[in-house]
């Protein structure tokens, strides 16, 4: 069992102790936004303790989430945005559309997007770039198959997407990483502690061998079947910055129990 008091983060290097970001997916009708409501609620007391609550729901949604919890603490953000800033791209969003829908944040490069619509690092890397142009921040997913950590290439495929995936500028705080093993995600499956604590750990060092310190302030989250059960001890591990959280964030119960656990 690992000891609790030896692994917490250093908040000297981060800018927010803890961010916790839901991730709707292709989930949600307007009926979801009251549980929106009820979490944005929560997210003022939250931030007055250095936890960030944020939503990211479908982009039908956003504007209007964006719009009935402005002012409350909770930020939003899209699932996805394209590389370009305009264009004949059916079906796609630009980062400028997710700021102009009061968008803070845009997840890029998530294992689905990865696996369903083939984007490469490099892709993710040029869509990173596009909203930071926005004046977005990127969180940029990363994570290893199943059958990768059964080979024992985890560090090795999580490092080179990050290396892949992080573009070469970022203004101070303006980037966050998540780490999600494939495996994890939606399965009630979690890495061992020392697992998630040594990739954690080397996404890091990477990230600081990269940026200095700079990219020693880049928050790391971890992602895949976090609960109001596990998100207590995968939260106080050291570079376990928050937590980008699936199916339990589709309802104020199941995304508060998150919140709560963290703040004991
Ligand atoms: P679950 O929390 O449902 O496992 O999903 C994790 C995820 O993919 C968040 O982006």
């Amino acid at each position: 069992m690992l000891k609790r008091g030896c692994l917490l983060s250093s908040t000297m290097e981060k800018i927010v102790a803890k961010l916790l970001v839901g991730n709707w997916k292709m989930n949600g009708v307007k009926l979801a936004l009251q549980e929106a409501d009820l979490i944005a609620a929560a997210a003022k007391t939250a931030l007055g303790q250095s936890i960030q609550l944020a939503i990211c729901p479908p982009a039908t949604l956003l504007a209007r989430l964006s719009e009935a919890t402005a002012g409350t603490g909770l930020l939003t953000g899209a699932q996805d945005c394209h590389a370009k800033a305009s264009g004949a791209h059916t079906g796609d969003i630009s980062a400028a559309m997710v700021k102009d829908a009061g968008g803070h944040f845009v997840i890029v490069g998530h294992s689905e997007r990865r696996a369903d619509h083939g984007e490469s690092s490099e892709m993710v890397r040029n869509k990173a770039q596009a909203a930071l142009e926005a004046g977005l921040v990127p969180i940029v997913c990363v994570g290893e198959t199943r059958a990768e950590r059964e080979a024992g290439q985890a560090e090795a495929i999580v490092l080179s997407q990050v290396e892949g995936s992080v573009p070469e500028t970022f203004p101070d705080g303006g980037l966050v990483i998540a780490y999600e093993p494939v495996w994890a995600i939606g399965t009630g499956l979690v890495p061992s502690a020392a697992d998630v604590l040594a990739m954690h750990q080397a996404v890091h060092e990477s990230l600081v061998s990269r940026f200095g310190a700079k990219g020693a302030s880049i928050q790391i989250l971890y992602g895949g079947s976090v609960n109001g059960q596990n998100a207590g001890d995968l939260l106080h591990l050291a570079h376990v910055d928050g937590a980008l959280v699936g199916g339990a964030s589709l309802t104020a119960d199941g995304f508060l129990k998150i919140l709560h656990a963290i703040q004991e």
